[in-house]
């Protein structure tokens, strides 16, 4: 049997030339063939040899017409939820959507009529805003609370802003991306029931769920949630397995009522079919991966110590505790330094990280770094960052 051991994941994989955003279209930006890529969130890995031989199956088919997905896909997500988070979805709770992007505005325009007020926690993934945005409704912000590198809900805040502007849903981010936080079982039913008493819906990207370091525990919101709950899930194996480019993911409601809405809005965006290489690649993930992604886990868990013990030579910069994700959040603001000179800093030193104001204005100050690749490029990145920031 295959190990998936230090030695599988240091050998990483070569992704120049398959156009893919990390590293090709980096390369194209800058036209440095030095750069180190540590931004975009995918991983410099092989995906788990079952996705790569089911992809093979279908390859191999010769003819890719239009596919149905079944059954058996829905099956596949229930049995991984249950098996590595102990929670109990039901087939019929389940409905296809080609990216959780996409499943965020299908929910969005679903729960909530144009005009009406989203709340969002902040700094959060760069694409929330849009969704709102674009959908018509408007954008309120709970700005998240930092309290020595480690990022909370102000409660009191997101209480009065609800109040204040009416808000009709919450888009939640669990764990959080990029302030790495694994929301505890507490906190994800304070949220929960302020969605209850303010009778708004609650929308919940979970793609991040299986990257959880140990104490720590993820709590999805299905595990809280009723028959009677106005609350939408969304997870995806692309983030877990490396497989974003296929572009699959799933919207998950036990109210039947909604799953219902769900499907007649998915029907109106024109999604119908499945696309055969996604949906093989994810039964196969959800079923047949656990030995990978585990072995994946310790190995992140080795760089992610790598880079908090090497952060010490860098006096400017406070680290996140990083709960989940292979996302760090890099707190910059003690350089004091403007943002684009940082960015501008760290590109001549040839390492690409991601700009914290993608996650909105209160990531001015903050980089991400990906960290999800071979230790030997996450050394070398380090040791190309102590030329801006080891004083
Ligand atoms: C929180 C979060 N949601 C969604 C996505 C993107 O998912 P998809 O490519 O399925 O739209 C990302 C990617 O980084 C993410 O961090």
């Amino acid at each position: 049997m295959q190990k998936f051991d230090s030695a599988y994941f240091d050998a990483g994989i070569e992704r120049r030339g398959t156009e893919c955003v990390k590293w090709d279209a980096m390369a194209e930006e800058t036209g440095d063939p030095e750069m180190i890529p540590m931004w975009v969130a995918d991983m410099d890995f092989p995906s788990p040899p079952a996705i790569q031989e089911a992809i093979g199956r279908v390859a191999a088919q010769g003819t890719w017409g239009y596919t149905r997905n079944g059954k058996d896909d829905a099956a596949a997500l229930c049995e991984f939820w249950s098996r590595r988070h102990g929670i109990f979805i039901t087939e019929d709770q389940v409905l296809l959507s080609p990216c959780v992007v996409s499943g965020i505005r299908i929910a969005i325009q679903t729960l909530t009529q144009p005009g009406e007020a989203v709340l969002i926690h902040t700094p959060v993934y760069g694409p929330f805003y849009d969704s709102i945005r674009q959908t018509g409704r408007q954008l309120v912000e709970s700005p998240l609370v930092e309290e020595n590198g480690r990022w909370q809900i102000d409660f009191a805040g997101m209480e009065a802003a609800m109040d204040r502007e009416q808000v009709r849903a919450v888009l939640f981010c669990s764990p959080h991306n990029p302030c790495g936080r694994v929301w505890t079982k507490g906190e994800m039913q304070r949220v929960l029931e302020m969605c209850k008493a303010k009778n708004a819906a609650l929308i919940v990207d979970e793609i991040h769920a299986d990257f959880v370091y140990g104490p720590a525990v993820h709590t999805s919101v299905l595990s809280l949630a009723g028959k009677e709950d106005r609350i939408v899930m969304l997870c995806a194996a692309s983030k877990t397995f490396n497989v974003a480019g296929l572009q699959q993911s799933s919207m998950v409601s036990k109210n039947p009522e909604i799953v219902k809405r769900l499907k007649e809005q998915r029907d109106c965006a024109g999604i119908t079919f499945g696309n055969p290489f996604a949906l093989a690649a994810t039964r196969a993930a959800y079923r047949d991966c656990d030995a990978w992604l585990d072995g994946l886990m310790q190995y992140l868990t080795g760089n992610r110590d790598l880079v908090m013990a090497h952060a010490a030579k860098w006096p400017g910069v406070r680290m996140t505790e990083m709960e989940a994700t292979y996302l760090m959040w890099l707190d910059c603001r003690a350089l004091n330094m403007p943002q684009d000179k940082l960015l501008e800093q760290l590109r001549a030193a040839h390492v690409y990280v991601t700009d914290g104001r993608f996650f909105g204005p209160a990531g001015d100050g903050f980089i991400r770094l990906n960290i999800g690749c071979p230790r030997a490029q996450v050394e070398a990145a380090l040791k190309q960052m102590d030329q801006v920031l080891a004083k």
